[in-house]
């Protein structure tokens, strides 16, 4: 067998073209609807025919009453957490791993992120550790579609029923996802997602959704959305705004791209799907490599595939840290990368630990307002699962740059397979190479200012 090529052996695949594809795929009918666009010459997201039929086609396919397009996901995320009813000081419940916009969309109505564990299996949020977090201020509960893999929806509705809290869905990863039948975008009381390009759903540029049965959220989330007022078709506008409100419309170019872009996602989904498929059942092979998990019933479209390296499963004893670490530049070498996708729990993120905020602490010394607490190790699933797994793809790429490509994955299982082939030098180097967990770099120093080293920085420069 070849020698790795971390160790000077030839690699799986020489660099000499990119592996991912391009994503978005902008076919011509793609074009086509943006140029209808420019011939039509409405550019403003209020009441444009694009919008509308963007969102009335959006409604139908989730199975909701309504939908809104917004600006950015985080938007619509904002926009929902208004919606249910958030007020300054009050508490959200949010998983610990995430991508940062579930936390601060929360912290825009000045409510207060609250982070619940994670579940070891499918890396989504933990109703057990979400019922542990409720406190009297607790609000809602903001479910995370993990990495294209919806949340455990039916034990959280449990836990939001019995405390009556409104659970908000963000499923910014998961677009084209089905959960029991029913396909994300329905399955929280009010969901918003994220259509930016490296999402399932993308569109040419930034933009988000937001979907809900009950129409006086579905009011609230639209006055957001348009500065506080309520503007009335074929009615002269008001130009009284009834409650706080921002600008948060989608324009009508990015409507009709994201609408044709929509006709195609369960055809893409079912492709992410089969591959993600393919990738986990040959990978399931290898002892201590475990890919994603999805329970019955559900099924996952990948904007990450992370996999679990367990190294005790393959006879070795080896830290999985640094196992982990060692199969991502063993794979690297062998020209087929793998990332983190986020390196410490939100958390521990300095926004979070400084508790700056708006300034004064802010929302947290909110009269009536807990100080919430965000040590790290009050996270002890996610901080595991951050250490010891990594993802498909290279930094600043997502699922959709690989898994529309069964060549790919192909090429991932080839590289996979020489790794687990030479485990006994792959152990050899994870001893020796120098290790820190992944979120070591991230150094709190004085309230105010942070610290970030950069990689080739030693601690204390
Ligand atoms: C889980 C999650 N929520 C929210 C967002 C925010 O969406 P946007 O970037 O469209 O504002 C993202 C990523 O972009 C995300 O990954």
């Amino acid at each position: 067998m070849e020698k790795l090529a971390l160790l000077g052996g030839n690699p799986v695949r020489l660099n000499e073209k990119p592996l991912e594809d391009r994503w978005p795929e902008t076919l011509p009918e793609d074009k086509a609807a943006v140029e209808r666009v420019f011939d039509r010459g409405h550019f403003v997201g209020l009441h444009d025919e694009d919008v509308e039929s963007f969102e009335a086609a959006y409604a139908d396919f989730v199975g909701t009453e309504y939908a809104l397009a917004f600006g950015t996901g985080t938007s619509s995320l904002h926009a929902s957490v208004v919606a249910a009813g958030c007020q300054p000081g009050d508490e959200v419940i949010v998983p610990a791993l995430t991508f940062l916009a579930s936390a601060t969309a929360i912290m825009h109505q000045l409510g207060i992120p609250v982070f619940a564990d994670i579940d070891p299996d499918t890396f989504n949020i933990d109703p057990a550790s979400v019922e542990r977090q409720i406190s009297p201020r607790t609000r809602a509960i903001m479910a995370v579609d993990m990495h294209g893999l919806p949340a455990d929806y039916a034990a959280l509705r449990k836990v939001a029923d019995r405390h009556g809290l409104v659970l908000i869905g963000d499923a910014a990863h998961a677009m084209g996802a089905e959960y029991q039948g029913r396909r994300v975008g329905s399955l929280a009381d009010i969901t918003g997602t994220s259509i930016m390009p490296a999402k399932q759903l993308a569109t040419c540029g930034e933009g988000g959704l937001l979907s809900t049965d009950n129409l006086e959220y579905f009011n609230r989330a639209n006055m957001v959305r348009m500065f506080g007022e309520v503007v009335q078709k074929g009615k002269p506008r008001a130009y009284n705004a009834f409650t706080l409100g921002w600008n948060y419309r989608l324009n009508p170019v990015q409507a009709a791209y994201a609408s044709s872009q929509l006709k195609r996602l369960p055809d893409y989904a079912k492709t992410f799907a089969e591959n993600g498929a393919f990738l986990a059942d040959g990978l399931r092979e290898l002892p201590g490599c475990v890919p994603p998990f999805i329970p019955e019933g559900s099924t996952h479209v990948y904007h990450m595939f992370r996999i679990k390296f367990e190294p005790e499963k393959a006879g070795l004893d080896v830290h999985p840290g640094r196992f982990a670490k060692a199969v991502e530049v063993a794979m690297a070498a062998e020209g087929m990368p793998l990332r983190f996708y986020q390196n410490i729990p939100v958390p521990g993120q300095m926004v979070f630990r400084l508790k700056e905020g708006f300034g004064g602490g802010i929302p947290w010394t909110l009269p009536g307002a807990r100080d919430v607490n965000y040590d790290l190790e009050e996270y002890p699933v996610s901080l595991t699962v951050l250490e010891s797994t990594r993802c498909i793809g290279a930094s600043g790429t997502s699922g959709p740059n690989y898994f529309r490509n069964r060549r790919t994955m192909e090429l991932y299982l080839e590289a996979f397979r020489k790794v687990w082939s030479h485990l006994d030098d792959l152990a050899g180097y994870a001893r020796k190479m120098e290790y820190d967990p992944p979120w070591s770099n991230i150094a709190p120093s004085t309230r105010g200012v942070w610290t970030v080293l950069l990689p080739n920085q030693k601690k204390g420069q």
